[in-house]
């Protein structure tokens, strides 16, 4: 399944694992993944978003990458740099409050990153899988500020020295759930009357599969 009708950057947006690992990204393109990111919105203006910028072998590179899980650990290295996506809680010397809107803002800055990734040819691939605390406690993250996740920005490449396991994960099918049950009209559950993808849905792809010569 994948997306028909919806605009670009938006439709063709996805997260790869096999990324270039010679790929290298400038400055001045890493200036305008931040940029996208200083422009989203935020509650009462804010800005609750705060990014380490680690290209491949920078020292804070070298700090992320022994602390990533297992799962992640054969892939993210190869991008070509990661932003590691920190929300500020609290002005400084304050006790940190409510995370729900700074995580709901880092969350938009993180998306506006992804989609001006995918507008310069690029593609990113967020992830959560590290050790939070200890990239932390490594680069002196305060109290009022929270790591969230990194964001693995490069440029797609053959998935040589991958993992079969990682090499695999590029090729699965797309999942979504149906607009039916993410978007409800009178009351909670009931969808919205009337809503259609553009796309054929999962059911029906599978539906069609089995039944070749059905409608
Ligand atoms: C908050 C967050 C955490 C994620 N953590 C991981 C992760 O640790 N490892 C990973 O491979 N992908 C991770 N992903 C990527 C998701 O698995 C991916 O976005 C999802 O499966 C939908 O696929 P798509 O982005 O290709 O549409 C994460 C994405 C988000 C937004």
């Amino acid at each position: 399944m994948n997306p028909v009708d919806i605009a670009e950057p938006l439709r063709s947006r996805w997260s790869p694992s096999s990324f270039d690992p010679t790929h290298e990204l400038t400055t001045a393109e890493l200036s305008r993944l931040l940029e996208a990111a200083q422009w989203a919105p935020s509650g009462g203006n804010r800005q609750p978003w705060r990014f380490f910028v680690a290209p491949r072998g920078s020292a804070v590179h070298d700090v992320l990458v022994p602390h990533l899980s297992r799962g992640n650990s054969g892939w993210v290295p190869r991008a070509s740099a990661v932003l590691i996506a920190t929300a500020l809680l609290a002005d400084e010397g304050e006790e940190p409050g409510d995370p729900t809107f700074p995580a709901y803002g880092v969350g938009l800055a993180a998306g506006q990153v992804v989609l001006q990734a995918r507008a310069m040819g690029l593609h990113a691939h967020q992830f959560a899988g590290f050790d939070h605390d200890a990239v932390a406690a490594a680069l002196e993250v305060p109290a009022h500020a929270k790591v969230l996740t990194g964001i693995a920005v490069g440029r797609r490449g053959a998935p040589d020295g991958m993992s079969e396991r990682d090499a695999e994960r590029d090729h699965r099918e797309r999942r979504r759930l149906p607009l039916a049950e993410i978007a409800f009209g009178a009351r909670w559950g009931e969808p919205f009357p009337g809503l259609q993808a553009s796309g054929p849905t999962v059911a029906e792809v599978a539906e069609a599969a089995e039944d070749p010569g059905g409608a």
